[in-house]
């Protein structure tokens, strides 16, 4: 039997059909039971059965495989759980009759408490507390609650059946066909499922109300959230049935299902799961509560109903053959999330919010310790570590430049030919570049195999010389040394209009172009026309414009020529090229200041999120003469514009950059916008429902207040904590998680980092209490230090243990402490946290050598100054 071990996937020689499943929760003891009895295809001679199971007990005398012809019983010899791999071996005393036959089986388990597999969520119902019964399989924990082949491409059919407490509400992939109360239990019987991969079975039993709609074809669409709570998921709902109706045109084939049921689930690790025909979310995910809920909140809602919604097609009707193409369901989900988004809400804006998608992806793919878009799989313990920025944003970004390269036509009809041909099955990258090639004519595998196949990406220099333009492409690494990759690149341009955008592959290390041959006309006698790279800022690269080019660019920022996203894609460009510092930090100054009339939220709020954390290595360095600049002419100048109370009438992007812009005045500690946010947060302490205090504003004035708080002054903090403690609104705690550690006083910081650990915070809130302002940091990596042992065993088993790692290390900007921490993980590391250990300390290392270097510059004194006092 031992030669089964170690494997990273199952034998093939037998090939499951359809599970018919009952599974029996106890939501009192935590406990559940079940059966199996799987229609089990014999393809070679084999006495083994090997299969996946993990922590669960299997009742060894009831493991039988009957042939269906014959009616023969073959009773197992023995069964074996292997836990290592998470296999169970089943063994025959002779060789099993090929053909079909069914497999059948006894086991039993506990509702865990780690948010995977089959596991217990607790809710309050009349300050009652009571347990539910959920499950989460993806990636691969089926297998903990029934005894599966638990790969992607071995699809089957499921019939589930429940039996459950007779007062709650039990829930499956598909509508009940039949339901026989018997006392104190109920079973419940569901229509089988079309074949589907095992990750995607769902159940869900507990106390819940719904609202309900249709979709113009009949699809019954529900949303199920804690009772009393009907109406806040009426939004969702009205998100949902849209985009049904939308994904059943642009992918030109229905939803596959009868139903759509989609459920807030109190503890939940990720943000959603797109089981198929039971969406399961966060609440912070599905609810918007019309009173309490920020435009932010509303926009998230949005987003991952349209993200789960497009796995219905892109996921669960084709599925990846195996995780290394994890990145096709993740990838294009976020990507077709935007442009569901975009046409249910076209004032949100939101193709310009897909930058944050890019510079995402582009921060962690500068690194070393990145990965290929497409990754080897050995082990299920490796897969958790690929749901990160690299599958779901440089995954989704490759497919808009992709997109933006083929025509958005040719794209969305070379997809729905992709869904038609691989629908009920399963599909590798090279089956949707061939379907695309096919469908457009292009070379599409050979353009994308460079973006998929190899980590990293180009930095395009452009040079201009005698109406030539010059362009290079080497390999950028935010640590400034170079890579060898080389990609094929569509490269877009325009030039003072965007009328006049231009493409052209660049293929090889570099091309010269003549301007005038592309263009139609002379860029060189007009010194103000400015030459875009990457426009709309497509593509997943970045560029470094010569002085020539780029003063040109500074200029038409200044005069408003360019989009928001352009306007942002330059400074992020920069902004990287300064970092690996292949651009002196002068001129990302001097930059910056064609921003100082900046109202765009896109433009903003990237400016706050991807630089300031920067900026306090400066500001440590330099002090206020940096602090001035940035934040009276960057965040000042619209946080006066935009005020305190909203507007009637006024965008959903202003209602959100507010927040943000106040938020960040709070956190560089702007004495007026802490005083003001005080004053309003105590008229929020006397009437939750005052208009001083709405939700956009909420986070902004929670930060504000905590930037007051110390050992002798704890009001702000105890204030909060009171919040937290009456709400019933997940994102209201979010909210107040989110600020407290924002606290200058390290003291305090401890105080919020111990709250954390404690029974009053969901093991699943916790990560959002991490951002740690820079005063604490120390204190947090200490608090990390000593809780370790606490904090591994607790959140060990999923990918949330990796946010510990990152949000607390990264921040650090010195070679001491990338030592320190890496000795302290020498003998703590796992499989499951290198990846983030190594990205995390490679980050430090980062920092830590551009503080360095440019503490040398000497022209940066003079150019703060001419910033600081230029007047704005
Ligand atoms: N398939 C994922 C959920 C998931 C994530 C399962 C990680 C297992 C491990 C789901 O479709 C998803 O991507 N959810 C996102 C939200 C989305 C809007 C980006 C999430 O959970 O953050
Ligand atoms: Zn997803």
């Amino acid at each position: 039997m031992d030669h089964f071990k170690g494997q990273p996937r199952l034998p093939k020689f037998a090939v499951p059909k359809r599970y018919d499943i009952l599974l029996k929760p106890n939501l009192s003891d935590c406990k559940f039971g079940g059966s199996v009895a799987v229609d089990l295809d014999i393809v070679s001679d084999t006495k083994f059965v090997v299969l996946n199971a993990a922590e669960l007990s299997i009742a060894s005398g009831s493991v039988s495989f009957t042939q269906k012809a014959s009616s023969k019983v073959f009773k197992a010899i023995k069964v074996e759980l292997m836990e290592a791999d998470e296999i169970l071996v089943l063994e025959f005393p002779d060789l099993l009759p090929h053909g079909v036959g069914v497999l059948a089986m006894e086991f039993e388990g506990v509702l865990n408490d780690k948010m995977k597999g089959f596991y217990r969520s607790t809710y309050e119902i009349n300050g009652v507390k009571k347990n539910m019964a959920v499950t989460q399989f993806e990636p691969a924990d089926a297998r903990r609650c029934f005894p599966c082949w638990d790969e992607p491409a071995c699809k089957a059919s499921f019939k589930i059946t429940l039996v459950a407490p007779s007062e709650l509400v039990a829930l499956s992939n598909m509508p009940i066909t039949e339901e026989k109360i018997n006392g104190a239990l109920k079973t419940v019987s569901y229509q089988e499922t079309p074949i589907m991969s095992t990750y995607l079975v769902a159940v869900v039993v507990g106390l819940f109300d719904y609202v309900e709609n249709h979709t113009s074809d009949g699809v019954k669409v529900r949303v199920y959230c804690q009772v009393g709570k009907a109406n806040q998921g009426k939004f969702a709902l009205d998100v949902a049935v849209k985009t049904l109706e939308l994904y059943k045109e642009y992918f030109a084939t229905p939803y596959p299902l009868p139903k759509l049921d989609m459920i807030a689930i109190p503890d939940f690790a990720a943000g959603a799961m797109e089981n198929y025909g039971l969406v399961t979310y966060r609440e912070t995910a599905l609810l918007y509560d019309d009173k309490h809920s920020a435009a932010a909140n509303k926009q998230r809602v949005a987003t991952v109903v349209a993200h789960e919604l497009a796995h219905q097609w892109f996921g669960n009707l084709v599925t990846m053959e195996w995780w290394t193409h994890l990145w096709l369901n993740e990838g294009f989900a976020t990507w077709v999330s935007y442009l569901a988004t975009d046409s249910l809400f076209p004032e949100w804006k939101i193709w310009t919010q897909f930058l944050d998608e890019t510079v995402e992806g582009l921060k962690l793919d500068g690194l070393a310790e990145s990965h290929p878009i497409e990754v080897e799989i050995n082990h299920a313990s490796e897969i958790d570590e690929i749901f990160d920025a690299i599958s779901y944003r440089k995954g989704a970004s490759v497919i808009r430049m992709l997109q933006s390269y083929l025509g958005a036509e040719p794209f969305q009809k070379s997809l729905a030919a992709y869904i038609k041909k691989h629908a009920y099955s399963n599909a590798k990258t090279e089956d949707l570049w061939a379907a695309l090639e096919e469908g457009s004519g292009e070379p599409v595998t050979k353009l994308m195999n460079s973006w998929t196949s190899q980590k990293g990406y180009p930095v395009v220099a452009v040079n201009i010389k005698d109406q030539k333009l010059d362009f290079k492409q080497t390999q950028f690494l935010s640590s400034g040394s170079h890579g060898d990759g080389q990609w094929i690149v569509p490269i877009t341009l325009c030039s003072g209009t965007y009328d006049s955008r231009k493409n052209f592959l660049l293929q090889g290390n570099s091309e010269t172009i003549d301007v005038k041959e592309l263009l139609g006309f002379s860029i060189l006698d007009d010194k103000s026309r400015w030459l875009k790279i990457n426009v709309d800022q497509s593509g997943f690269y970045r560029v470094k414009y010569d002085d020539d080019l780029a003063a040109r660019l500074r200029h038409a920022i200044g005069k408003k020529c360019l989009n928001e996203t352009d306007r942002f894609g330059i400074l992020d460009d920069a902004f990287a090229l300064c970092m690996a510092r292949h651009q002196p930090l002068t001129s990302l100054l001097t930059l910056m200041s064609a921003y100082s009339e900046e109202l765009e939220y896109t433009v903003l709020s990237n400016l706050i999120h991807v630089i300031s954390p920067y900026c306090f290595v400066l500001m440590l360095l330099f002090c206020w003469c940096f602090y001035i600049p940035f934040i009276s002419k960057s965040c000042d100048f619209p946080a006066r514009k935009l005020g305190w109370d909203a507007k009637q009438g006024e965008s959903h992007l202003d209602s959100m950059l507010r927040g943000e812009l106040m938020t960040a005045l709070a956190v560089f500690g702007h004495d007026p916008t802490i005083d003001e946010a005080i004053r309003r947060f105590q008229a929020f302490l006397d009437d939750r429902n005052t208009p001083l205090l709405p939700p956009d504003v909420r986070r902004a004035a929670y930060v504000a207040v905590m930037q007051r708080v110390n050992t002798s002054n704890k009001w702000g903090f105890e204030s909060l904590l009171k919040v937290y403690r009456e709400t019933d609104l997940s994102q209201e705690k979010t909210r107040i998680l989110g600020s407290l550690s924002s606290c200058p006083d390290p003291n305090i910081v401890l105080e919020v980092l111990n709250f954390l650990l404690t029974p009053e915070v969901r093991s699943q809130d916790v990560v959002f209490g991490l951002a740690v302002s820079k005063e604490g940091r120390e204190t947090a990596w200490e608090w990390l230090k000593e809780n370790w042992e606490h904090i591994s065993k607790t959140w060990g088993s999923g990918f949330l243990l990796t946010r510990f790692v990152s949000a607390i290390v990264s921040p650090f900007a010195s070679f001491d402490k990338a030592k320190e921490v890496e000795e302290f993980f020498s003998t703590r590391t796992r499989p499951s946290i290198a990846r983030t250990l190594k990205q995390s300390i490679e980050r430090v290392h980062i920092k830590a050598k551009w503080a360095e270097s440019i503490r040398n510059e000497k022209q940066l004194a003079e150019a703060v100054t001419e910033l600081a006092y230029r007047k704005y």
